[in-house]
């Protein structure tokens, strides 16, 4: 994506002789845009677990990286081994990081010690690569939908999305999966607006998505987590796009916290609800998501606390709840394959099904 008038991913191998690579550092947007350097697999833990880097794709990516900084310092057995186990842990929902640790682990695994730092650079650059091209292939897939629900409404009618968290480029390598068919939109010049969920605590919704819009001149109206039913109650919603960090081989969705309860209203009001996602988000070993999806628990700090600019320019955290109250910060919820319109992927569009996931993806 653009960010002025330079052509960036959101993660890329620097020219240094560590072989360290770039990221950006989202937890200082949408106020200071920053880059920093990862060089060791302990940084690239560190940054997926304190979501310097963050969302399912973009996880995995950095952890491939991760695990050619391992081997650059210990191409043995053992020390893939480790990697991949503390990799791994950073955080427990999006099945990307272990799709990713696996691929890094089977092109890497099978050759001898002196051969596997190479490889496993190799292997990183091209599983970010093929995230490009997945989102892309989702975009366009998704820009169909699109433009078919557009035709059904009265000439000249805006498209109204609304969407939760971030799943924009940010969270990939770029594109993004449910706003790679906003951006397509926008630049085929559809009358696209989005509705944009704040996604407390974190605010991945205000902070990145709205970011990512704005940059693009995309139109977009920020709303309270709690405005998504009011709006779809008032025909104000013509269809829901989020994105997934974990999709079960029967359909059901596991994506940022607060998504259950927009696919719930959107059911109640006729809205169509879609999900986007690349297939290395399915979990084929996995049904039932409600049972078998391990769900996120981050630090009680992130509701009771806020961060953001203040009128002078400076920035500070405030405290928003009575000290000694205490707070459950869930980071996912699971919404159920019935209430997903259909799944959006980079083979095409599916029935969030067993039958609709094994039609497309022949397994
Ligand atoms: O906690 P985060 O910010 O990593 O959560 C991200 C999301 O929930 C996204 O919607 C999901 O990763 C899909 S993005 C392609």
């Amino acid at each position: 994506m653009n960010y002025q008038g330079k052509r960036w991913r959101t993660i890329w191998r620097n020219d240094d002789a560590k072989g360290s690579i770039g990221v950006i550092d989202q937890r200082l947007l949408p106020h200071e845009f920053k880059t920093l350097t990862l060089s060791t697999m302990e940084e690239c833990a560190e940054a997926i677990r304190h979501m310097t880097v963050r969302g399912a794709p973009l996880i995995g990516a950095t952890a491939a990286y991760g695990i050619c900084f391992a081997l650059r310092d210990d191409p043995s057995d053992a020390a893939l081994a480790s990697a991949y186990q503390i990799l791994h842990k950073t955080r427990p929902t999006a099945i990307n990081l272990k799709w990713a640790l696996d691929k890094m682990q089977a092109a890497v695994a099978p050759l001898p010690p002196a051969k596997r730092l190479e490889a496993a650079y190799a292997r990183a650059a091209e599983l970010c690569d093929e995230d490009v091209a997945v989102n892309e292939a989702i975009g366009r897939n998704g820009l169909s939908i699109f433009r078919e629900i557009l035709e059904k409404k009265p000439a000249g009618s805006k498209l109204n999305v609304l969407t939760h968290c971030n799943a924009g480029w940010l969270a990939c390598v770029d594109w993004g999966t449910a706003l790679a068919p906003i951006f397509m939109a926008h630049d085929a010049g559809l009358p696209v607006h989005v509705w944009v969920d704040e996604t407390r605590p974190r605010n991945q919704g205000a902070s990145l998505t709205a970011w990512e819009l704005n940059q693009h001149g995309v139109p977009h109206t920020v709303v309270v987590d709690n405005a998504g039913g009011h709006l779809m109650q008032h025909g104000l919603v013509d269809l829901c796009i989020v994105g997934t960090d974990r999709t079960t081989a029967h359909g059901d969705v596991c994506n940022k916290i607060g998504t259950y309860l927009k696919a719930l209203a959107a059911r109640d009001n006729g809205v169509p609800f879609y999900v986007a996602l690349p297939s290395s988000t399915i979990d084929w070993t996995i049904n039932d998501g409600l049972k078998e999806i391990p769900i996120e628990e981050r630090s009680a700090s992130e509701v009771t606390h806020l961060r953001g600019k203040m009128a002078d320019g400076t920035f500070a955290e405030i405290q928003v709840t009575p000290d000694g109250s205490p707070a459950s910060n869930y980071g996912f919820d699971v919404t159920p394959a019935r209430l997903v319109t259909a799944l959006v992927t980079e083979k095409g569009t599916c029935a969030a099904s067993e039958a609709g996931l094994k039609k497309l993806f022949g397994r």
